[in-house]
């Protein structure tokens, strides 16, 4: 009788546990599908190169073998989604940051395009977030793998991607967030 309510319980906690997982996929799904248009705006370049160079060493590290491969396969699953939702409405509105610095007024176009995006991050914002705790314990795991198996390179890998999500709560979602609203401003007093 109680074998059989702890594997109720046990059955009940999979399909929760499935259930969130399922819904997690559909949200990357959908904020991918829906920004796979061709757009007016562009990740600029630096971090285009930055989130590919990471890719290139993430890649290293499940060619590495044993618990660090293993480590960072863990990282891979959750990493790659959320890399490709942060290149589709993320990063693309910080094109703009040097243009409205100077003064200078992007096209309708494009303040339309990055308004679009920054009410998605916005949207999407807590939950972004929320995925960074989750590559980040990942990485502690890669790191602590890596260095018990004597891997500098991988063990500094997973300490730089951490970083990188760190500046990216810090400076880059804040900075397309701020430039949204301030678009939505200047769009508001253009045509009152
Ligand atoms: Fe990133
Ligand atoms: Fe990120």
């Amino acid at each position: 009788m109680k074998r059989n309510s702890v594997a109720t319980a046990s059955l009940i906690l999979f399909a929760s546990s499935a259930g969130a997982a399922l819904a997690q996929q559909q949200q990357h799904d959908e904020a991918a599908q829906s920004s796979s248009i061709k757009s007016v705006l562009t990740t600029p370049s630096s971090m285009k190169v930055e989130h590919a160079h990471l890719h290139r060493e993430l890649t290293e590290a499940l060619a590495s073998g044993g618990k660090t491969a293993e480590a960072a396969k863990n990282v891979e699953a959750v990493l790659m989604p959320h890399f490709a939702e942060e290149e589709a409405y993320a990063m693309p509105p910080l094109s703009l940051l040097e243009t409205v610095a100077r003064g200078r007024q992007p096209t309708e176009a494009q303040a339309s395009e990055a308004i679009r995006m920054t009410d998605k991050l916005r949207a999407n914002y807590d939950r972004m977030i929320a995925e960074h705790g989750e590559v980040t314990a990942a990485l502690r795991q890669l790191a602590a793998a890596a260095r018990e198996e004597k891997k500098p390179r991988q063990a500094e890998f997973a300490e730089a991607l951490i970083l990188h999500a760190q500046n990216e709560e810090q400076i880059l979602y804040p900075a397309a967030l701020v430039l949204g609203d301030y678009l939505k401003l200047k769009a508001a007093s253009s045509h009152p």
